[in-house]
């Protein structure tokens, strides 16, 4: 049962595979690479640089298939995972007493929206979107709705649509604003700090601003503490955030910031 007092209806909830066309792409690429070494090594048809060819085939393979594998993963089992570290840190900061009314920007598929409302008994969650299909396979209101109600809480959320960079909400009118994975996906610095801007208006003074990605921490600690934030705590990832973002030639390191608005 849930702190709401509300059971799942049991089932799996699905939270989607994160950019689906990136995945695919590392997947072909891997499949790719095991042809090229295959067909260099047993072929002949290159020679004298079969064995180099062969050997960058496999180091292809090895790299495309690697990475598609993780982004399975992560997909399916990671960010489960992910999302309770962060609301234990976010509470951990800001102890919540079940009454919280709580937004997540860019809900997708409601990971954290749904990991959100699980902990709440009276409040509410509320989850926004742009509903960007390249972002996330398949994410829409009724793929959220359906994971909420497998988890229980369909009662304790709302879900809407709208821009980040523009949300249509009162000034302050949240007790924890949530953002996992979905600012890196404007692609000019001025709309990420326009989308920081308003996760820093619709938060109260005394709220908690989880804000977790993949690229780009570094860059929201800066703005962030500039706009006077007090407690940022910055999470690295730890050993595997490393690894992956050294793989990736830091494109993909995920890590977060928590913090209190002053
Ligand atoms: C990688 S998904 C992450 C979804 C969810 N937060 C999660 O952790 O599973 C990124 C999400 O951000 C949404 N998104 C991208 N740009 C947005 C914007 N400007 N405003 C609102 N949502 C946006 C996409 O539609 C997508 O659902």
């Amino acid at each position: 049962m849930n702190s709401n007092g509300t059971s799942p209806v049991g089932g799996r909830p699905d939270y989607g595979i994160d950019a689906p066309g990136v995945r695919r792409g590392m997947f072909i690429a891997g499949c790719a690479g095991v042809a090229v070494a295959i067909g260099a090594r047993f072929t002949g048809w290159l020679g004298s640089f079969a064995p180099w060819i062969s050997g960058l085939g496999f180091v292809v393979a090895a790299y495309g298939l690697f990475m598609a594998a993780y982004m399975t993963y992560g997909s399916r089992i990671g960010k489960l995972r992910t999302r309770e570290k962060l609301l234990d840190l976010a509470s951990a900061l800001r102890p919540w007493n079940g009454s919280e009314v709580v937004l997540d920007i860019g809900c997708g598929r409601g990971l954290m929206l749904v990991g959100a409302a699980r902990r709440l008994k009276t409040g509410q969650a509320v989850g926004i979107d742009l509903w960007r299909a390249e972002d996330q396979a398949d994410n829409s209101p009724t793929a959220a709705q359906a994971n909420a109600h497998i988890e229980g809480v369909s009662d304790r959320i709302r879900i809407d649509t709208g821009d980040a960079r523009q949300l249509p909400y009162p000034d302050g009118s949240f007790d924890a604003v949530l953002s996992n994975w979905v600012v890196h996906n404007l692609p000019d610095a001025n709309d990420r700090q326009r989308a920081l801007d308003e996760m820093l208006r619709v938060l109260r003074p005394g709220g908690v601003l989880v804000l977790a990605d993949i690229a780009f921490i570094g860059e929201y600690r800066s703005y962030l503490s500039s706009k006077g934030f007090m407690r940022l705590q910055f999470d690295n990832g730890g050993a595997e955030a490393a690894i992956m973002g050294a793989l990736s030639g830091g494109s993909y390191r995920p890590q977060a910031l928590i913090g209190v608005r002053r």
